[in-house]
């Protein structure tokens, strides 16, 4: 860290060094309103993960050294430097957004010794040093009126205000409560939002790290790190959806994923056969339940070895999934980092040749326990390595598979963690563990989205388990093992719209809960969510009763169809705002917040949001409930599926019986809608059907092959529609690359 007084200061670029009695630091302008605050400059910068190119551009700014605070200042913002490596931000119209907290630590509450030790005796977790400081800390002064988002997948409620988290990947099969501390995901990007203002910081570092987020003393909250270097970016912005714009600008953006993606997706572990798999994939054709998806999970592999095939339960390599096509259905398979120790093993045999596993600090290559027994860790950090993993992926891509979903790359591993001296790779330098852990499925993620680039020149359909900022790039996510419980379908809500606003706009979590036993009615209600979820995938785990749309009664089925079909209708939308966020950063879904957020009655809605800017969807969250309490933001509403008109900026009480989901569209809203298909592709040319809900609007609706890269290079259509109150829509092209729809369908929803 930098302390002491300022001695001196030299400017290079949009890089402003700073020298301090102890230590260097920089401040660098990134763009007018995104500052990137680090240490040590002189270790050459800071190399990224997650900010894998420099973002910074040309910018303008001045530099004032006076009375021993230096301030740089962009159009956009002014950062002030003071003696002991204080930094504050200012807005342009001189509002302080955010500073550095002048005291130091003062936990309210300190544990004594003696309670300390008692706890410790009776086997009690005891919080470790509370105000003991880290080996890198910010403490930033705190308002009271803070409410903060973000923060990737972490458990609880929508605002973090009052709660601590630790990022460092951790599957951990507890039951997920909002205790939880850490979960698979590292996202080290918080939004505070307050009445003077919104912004975001980014802590790129990827060592054990803690947001305490005012629990700790209400004055404050901070960021602590257990190694590495202090590396922060302060992002502006005029709203939040600014803030996002930005952090997705520096750390990357959600990809536009292929079309059938969006679809519905079925998997459980413990489908032991093709004779299994077969019979799911009939069974959604002949009950007209539309699924373009199955997922293998680790029992189609033999013994557990990655990249291999049970052919004794799966029949002849290729053969199933070559069955499945023809059916419409694309394969999503699993791969696990952990290679099976077994000489002979051909993934093995060539990692051990070529050096490419991870190894103790003695040299030794390094061996835990996962599936498939004693296992060893490919060293993603190396270029080699990650080479080496993306060729693997053309074994899957030439059995026909689709997708690739990794897990268990926390790396999760059964005989205790990995020690944190276990040696990895920066690049060509050796990284211990203690700082690989958190990348780790990012590597691997990475590596793999490359892979089946190269194999198929499709857009790559990954899904990772783990991740760190940044890894939206590469990959999808969902967020593990949930339960069959009705908190974590409450969960479920929060957790993806902060990964949203994250960066991470394509996720899902496990329909129906993966550990512990579904329920007909919790299926139904999750089916709810699941049908607006980015990733909609219904998955269970071995051992638990079987949760496919079918498996209880014909209510439960016909429900799932319900919602399964209402989610292929809604696809050209869904789509549209892929499109959209791959230009802006914004997610799919998204909390009310995101769009009013000087609406006190949006900052704390956990059981709401909203689809793009104009469907709004309230799912049941409770057992036995048939009413909703909805709250309506500011403007008119109109209720999905009568166009019943609400009055915004209050509360209503809807019904929404168990195969209701209350859902309404914003005046002058306009849906893109597709009648049902039973898999993407199915009518490779459908008739566009879009919901005109009263009102004035515009609305620009996307449309390209769904499925390479050609629409970047002009192969697409963008269709914009324009409704003025009391008038028939217009429609212009915006851009035509790629064939018309045969027919544009205007269905106008209530009258006007
Ligand atoms: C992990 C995954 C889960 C998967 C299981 C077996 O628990 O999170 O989704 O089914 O491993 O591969």
């Amino acid at each position: 860290m930098a302390s002491g007084k300022r001695t001196g200061y030299r400017v290079e670029e949009n890089s402003v060094y700073l020298v301090f009695e102890d230590g260097a630091a920089c401040v660098k302008v990134i763009q007018s309103d995104m500052i990137q605050v680090f240490v040590a400059p002189e270790n050459g910068g800071q190399t990224s993960q997650a900010v894998e190119t420099d973002r910074s551009v040309p910018t303008a700014f001045t530099v004032k050294d006076e009375d021993g605070v230096l301030a740089v200042c962009t159009a956009d913002l002014t950062v002030k430097v003071y003696d002991g490596f204080y930094v504050d931000f200012y807005r342009k119209d001189g509002v302080l957004l955010c500073a550095d907290y002048r005291g130091k630590r003062q936990p309210v509450s300190v544990l004594g010794k003696k309670a300390q030790e008692l706890l410790k005796a009776e086997g009690h977790d005891v919080p470790k040093g509370l105000g003991q400081d880290h080996a890198v800390q910010v403490l930033k002064a705190a308002d009271g009126d803070e409410k903060f988002y973000g923060l990737g997948d972490k458990t609880g409620f929508l605002n973090k205000d009052g709660y601590e988290f630790e990022n460092w990947n951790t599957d951990n099969p507890q039951t997920q409560t909002e205790a939880f501390k850490a979960l698979y995901k590292s996202v080290p990007f918080l939004i505070t939002l307050k009445e003077r203002g919104v912004y975001g910081l980014f802590f790129d570092n990827t060592y054990k790290s803690c947001f305490n987020l005012r629990k700790e003393n209400e004055a404050y909250y901070f960021y602590g790190a257990d190694g590495g270097e202090l590396n922060y970016y302060f992002i502006g912005g005029e709203n939040m959806a600014d803030v996002i714009k930005n952090y997705t600008a520096l750390t990357g953006r959600t990809p536009l994923p292929q079309l059938w993606t969006l679809g519905y997706h079925q998997s459980r572990w413990g489908y032991e056969s093709a004779e299994e798999i077969r019979e799911v994939a009939e069974t959604f054709r002949r009950l007209a339940i539309p699924c373009d998806t199955i997922h293998f999970d680790i029992d189609y592999m033999d013994g557990f070895r990655v990249f291999t095939w049970d052919e004794k339960f799966y029949g002849a390599p290729g053969e199933l999934i070559g069955e499945l096509r023809r059916d419409g259905y694309k394969a999503v398979t699993i791969i696990d980092p952990g290679v099976k120790l077994d000489e002979g093993y051909f993934v093995y045999d060539e990692g051990i040749a070529n050096d490419y596993f991870a190894k103790t600090p003695e040299g030794e290559v390094y061996d835990n326990w996962v599936w498939p027994g004693a296992a060893v860790f490919p060293d993603f950090g190396k270029p080699a390595v990650r080479r080496w993993w993306s060729g693997k992926q053309e074994i899957l891509t030439s059995m026909g598979v689709a997708g690739v979903w990794n897990d268990m790359n926390e790396p999760a591993s059964f005989h205790g963690e990995l020690p944190a001296d276990i040696v990895f790779s920066d690049e060509d330098k050796p990284l211990p563990h203690a700082a690989m852990h958190n990348i780790y499925g990012h590597q691997m993620a990475k590596a793999t989205y490359n892979g089946l680039k190269d194999a198929t020149g499709k857009r790559p359909f990954v899904i990772t388990r783990a991740c760190y900022a940044g890894t939206q790039k590469y990959s999808t996510v969902w967020t593990g093992d949930n339960q069959s419980l009705w908190t974590h379908l409450q969960m479920a809500v929060p957790q993806l719209i902060n990964l949203g606003l994250s960066g991470f706009a394509f996720a899902g979590t496990d329909v129906g809960g993966f550990g512990a036993d579904c329920t007909p009615e919790l299926l139904c209600r999750w089916v709810q969510v699941g049908a607006f979820s980015p990733l909609f995938r219904n998955h269970c785990c071995e051992g638990c009763i079987h949760q496919e749309p079918w498996s209880f009664n014909e209510k439960t089925l016909q429900i799932n169809r319900k919602f399964i079909e209402l989610r292929y209708r809604l696809l050209p939308y869904l789509y549209d705002l892929f499109r959209g966020c791959e230009e802006t950063g914004l997610p799919i879904l998204r909390p009310l917040v995101l769009h009013y957020e000087n609406d006190p009655e949006t900052w704390n809605l956990n059981s709401e949001f909203l689809v793009g800017e104009y469907l709004l969807a309230a799912p049941v969250l409770e057992q036995g409930a048939t009413k909703k309490m909805v709250y309506l933001p500011d403007g008119v509403w109109y209720d999905f599926s009568n166009a019943a008109k609400y009055q915004g900026g209050r509360y209503y009480v809807v019904d929404a019986p168990l195969d209701v989901c209350p859902m309404f569209v914003k005046a002058g809203g306009m849906i893109p809608t597709w009648d049902v298909q039973q898999y993407v592709g199915e009518n490779p040319d459908p008739a566009l059907k879009l919901l005109v809900f009263p009102g004035e609007g515009r609305y620009v609706h996307y449309r390209d092959n769904g499925e390479d890269f050609a629409y970047r290079d002009g192969a697409y259509n963008l269709y914009s529609f324009v409704k003025e109150a009391g008038k028939e829509v217009r429609m212009e092209m915006l851009h035509e690359g790629y064939p018309r729809y045969q027919k544009i369908e205007y269905v106008y929803m209530g009258s006007e």
